[in-house]
């Protein structure tokens, strides 16, 4: 029995995690999977039903089970809290010892008209950002006064080594190719990370390393994505890219992570927040959410359930269900049911998977 804590969390997230957690039941069943799920109030919710964005007993059912889902936290009504929700997402982060986050964008082949970006550049682009997530800024202290305020970016030798490995290895097992990105020309943080990440580089000689300003970076991401294979930075710029690089698929809604440790649950979580704005009405994407879930399954050893997720997905986005982000009309709830079909209809239905993209990508170039 495998056991998955559930955060719905605020404003879309309980809408997507809804279509994650029905693909979920149906895969369980499919593959004999024995997944058992268990829900818990995180972030504003938490706050209003018990005054804390992570109650001692929804982190102790974190720690109990073997992965978490998560949806999204946050929203204007708890914005001026002392313990705010994002607060408590970072304080989650921080107790599973999640230090690394990885964010996978590829462009589906097909699909290269929903980007923001001219066909032929975003085209084949497919990128794996590695962001440290327990430390620098994010984790630093802080303080304020009416008149000043300081936010401390501290990273220590052992914290840039733990998370350079695990680029390092993601790398091996892709294109052999790592960018690290930092603003060393400016800080000292980015300097010590630049240092450690060459000498880390020692005991990958097949990987090529190379290295970028982060605001460099951002600019060659919009014009010359295929150009990165994996990108391995800091907390805070790879907060800041990921988001950039999501749109390059077409949508931020399209986009899911792996939160990880050395051990423990990990936790899977679109890159996407709550979204108040569209929140209850049925119009988000769970894509995002869907493809954290595959990442999930996986990570747990569910590698032929992952893969099934992971072309249901993609077949249903390619035959031509999408929600509004994506210019299509599907609900998010009609999204979900349309993957679940599809999985339903499971390999038959996939092998014309090839066959799709083949006639997308003559029609839309
Ligand atoms: P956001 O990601 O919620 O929204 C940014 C834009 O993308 C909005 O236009 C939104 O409508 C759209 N969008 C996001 N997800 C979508 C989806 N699945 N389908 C369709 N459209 C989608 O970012 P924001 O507006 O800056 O933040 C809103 C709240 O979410 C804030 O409280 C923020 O702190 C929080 N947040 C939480 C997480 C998380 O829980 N991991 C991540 C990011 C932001
Ligand atoms: C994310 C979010 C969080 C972050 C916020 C909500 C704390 O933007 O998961 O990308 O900055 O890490
Ligand atoms: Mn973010």
């Amino acid at each position: 029995m495998t056991r998955i804590t559930i955060l719905p969390g605020d404003g879309i997230g309980p809408e997507v995690i809804a279509e994650a957690v029905a693909s979920l039941r149906q895969l369980s069943v499919q593959y004999d999977l024995g997944l058992e799920y268990v829900s818990h109030d995180f972030g504003g919710v938490a706050i209003d039903r018990h005054g804390d964005p992570l109650p001692p007993e929804t982190l102790a059912a974190c720690r109990r089970g073997d992965a978490v889902l998560l949806g999204a936290v946050g929203g204007p009504q708890w914005a001026g809290l002392a313990r705010t929700p994002e607060t408590g997402l970072l304080e989650l982060r921080a107790a599973l010892g999640l230090f690394a986050n990885l964010r996978p964008a590829k462009l589906l082949d097909g699909l290269a008209h929903f980007s923001p970006l001219r066909a032929d550049i975003a085209h084949g682009a497919d990128v794996l950002v590695v962001r440290e997530l327990t430390g620098g800024i994010y984790f630093g202290a802080r303080r304020s006064d009416a008149n000043s305020a300081s936010d401390l970016c501290e990273y220590s030798r052992g914290e840039i080594e733990r998370i350079a490995h695990v680029a390092f290895q993601a790398a091996r097992e892709r294109r052999g190719k790592l960018t690290s990105v930092d603003k060393a020309n400016v800080l000292a943080t980015s300097r010590l990370w630049r240092q450690t990440v060459i000498e880390v580089a020692a005991h990958y000689p097949d990987v090529a390393l190379d290295h970028m300003y982060v605001d460099a970076c951002a600019m060659a991401l919009v014009t010359g994505p295929r150009q990165f294979d994996v990108i391995l930075t800091e907390n805070l710029f790879g907060d800041i890219l990921s988001d950039e690089l999501s749109v390059i698929g077409g949508s931020i809604g399209l986009l899911g992570s792996a939160s990880v440790g050395s051990e423990g649950p990990g936790m899977f979580e679109p890159i996407h927040g709550s979204a108040p704005q569209i929140a209850g009405m049925d119009i988000a994407n769970p894509a995002g959410t869907l493809a954290s879930a595959a990442m999930m399954l996986d990570r747990l050893g569910f590698g032929d359930a992952a893969q099934a997720l992971t072309s249901a997905l993609e077949y249903t986005l390619l035959e031509g269900c999408r929600t509004r982000d994506l210019g299509g009309e599907a609900s998010c709830s009609g999204f979900g049911a349309r993957v679940r079909e599809n999985l339903r209809a499971g390999a038959g239905r996939m092998t014309a998977h090839r066959e799709l993209i083949a006639m997308n990508r003559g029609c839309c170039g």
